[in-house]
């Protein structure tokens, strides 16, 4: 890999795609040159990068010549579309969508879990599922000391993971709401504004999980490379634009307290305990939103498993962030170490 190398993101002026801008200056990732793509609709636009002016242009199927790593977070049908092109020209691709996740040919890398997997590739790299990795970057290390066999999961997910559509939509509906005005929502396909809803992805008939629930189990047994680790999911979304959270109780192969949790926690890479039980004090979206770890707090006994083998807790991460450009991004770095 080109030490210094050419980068594109293609849907650069989508939510996750600026935090991916931001996150290459903000960590200083080397680029010799930056290429910003996205649809006819934005091409000409200019962003700025390390306070340069770029202009924005199409994505098409001969934008990746010359180029190294390209980052895409256009969705999964446009990865599709130009996974070729991308490979073809020599570029690795660190795809945010879901297209690639479960090929076997395709490594999917959490940094702080299966750095390794990153250097296994085709040409292509697939980024998690954003609930899975707020879920399972803590619970990795505690996976590593003491086997996970069991995760049952429930998610209270923020808008940002429809896109910034969906992120602008909740805030117009909200004051629509709220001045009492009449708001026809496009994108969200419920009332969003003071509500909660099942998971806006597709619910299989037979099983009864929607298609969110069944990344993160699928996910999860393929990040920890183990097949034995049973997952369930009820995935959720609420009125909160950018950080997901996520309550998880989990039973380990071997007895675990809440003091075990929180000392392997506490020097655990991507994670940064809040655990105040005096001040009633946990993790909340509000203070993950635009901060790189993943919060950790309510960590207590499950009670309802008698024999001292599992925890409850409650995690928050920005979904934006490690969720999506800053879990893709640092890829990119391990591509360059
Ligand atoms: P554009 O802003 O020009 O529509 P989000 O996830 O926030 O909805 O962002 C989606 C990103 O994917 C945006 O950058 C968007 O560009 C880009 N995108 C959507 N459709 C296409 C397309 N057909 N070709 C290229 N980029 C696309």
């Amino acid at each position: 890999m080109n030490p210094n190398p050419v980068v594109a993101i293609a849907g650069a002026t989508g939510a996750v795609g600026v935090e991916m801008l931001r996150c290459l200056e903000e960590r200083n990732f080397p680029i010799s040159k930056l290429k910003l793509l996205a649809s006819a609709r934005s091409a000409g636009k200019t962003m700025t990068f390390r306070g340069q002016d770029i202009t924005v242009e199409e994505l098409t199927e001969d934008s990746f010549k010359g180029v190294d790593i390209a980052f895409f977070s256009a969705g999964g049908s446009i990865s599709k579309k130009f996974a070729k092109a991308v490979v073809d020209a020599g570029a690795v691709m660190i795809d945010n969508s879901s297209a690639y996740r479960m090929d076997p040919d395709v490594p999917l890398v959490i940094p702080e879990v299966n750095p390794q997997a990153a250097h296994d590739h085709k040409g292509i790299i697939a980024n998690p599922n954003c609930s899975t990795i707020i879920a399972i970057t803590p619970l990795w290390p505690i996976h590593q000391k003491n086997r996970v066999k069991r995760l049952i999961a429930a998610t209270y997910q923020a808008a940002s993971g429809a896109g910034a559509a969906a992120m602008e939509e909740l805030e117009q509906a909200t004051r629509a709401h709220l001045a009492g005005e009449a708001f026809e929502q496009k994108i969200i396909p419920h009332p969003y504004p003071f509500n909660v809803f099942s998971h806006n992805s597709r619910v299989d008939p037979v099983t009864g999980y929607n298609e969110e629930e069944m990344k993160m189990v699928k996910e999860t047994t393929k990040i920890f490379a183990d097949t034995n680790i049973r997952v369930t999911a009820t995935c959720v979304r609420v009125p909160v634009l950018r950080a997901h959270s996520e309550a998880l109780d989990f039973e380990c192969e071997n007895p675990i307290t809440p003091d075990d949790v929180r000392t392997i926690l506490s020097t655990a890479p991507g994670v940064k305990i809040v655990d105040d039980v005096a001040r009633n004090y946990f993790p909340m979206p509000k203070d993950a939103s635009g901060q790189d770890d993943i919060l950790v707090g309510r960590i207590r006994q499950d009670i309802s498993d008698p024999t001292g083998h599992s925890i409850s807790m409650f995690v928050a991460g920005d979904q934006l962030l490690k969720g999506a450009a800053l879990n893709a991004v640092q890829i990119g770095e391990l591509l360059l170490a």
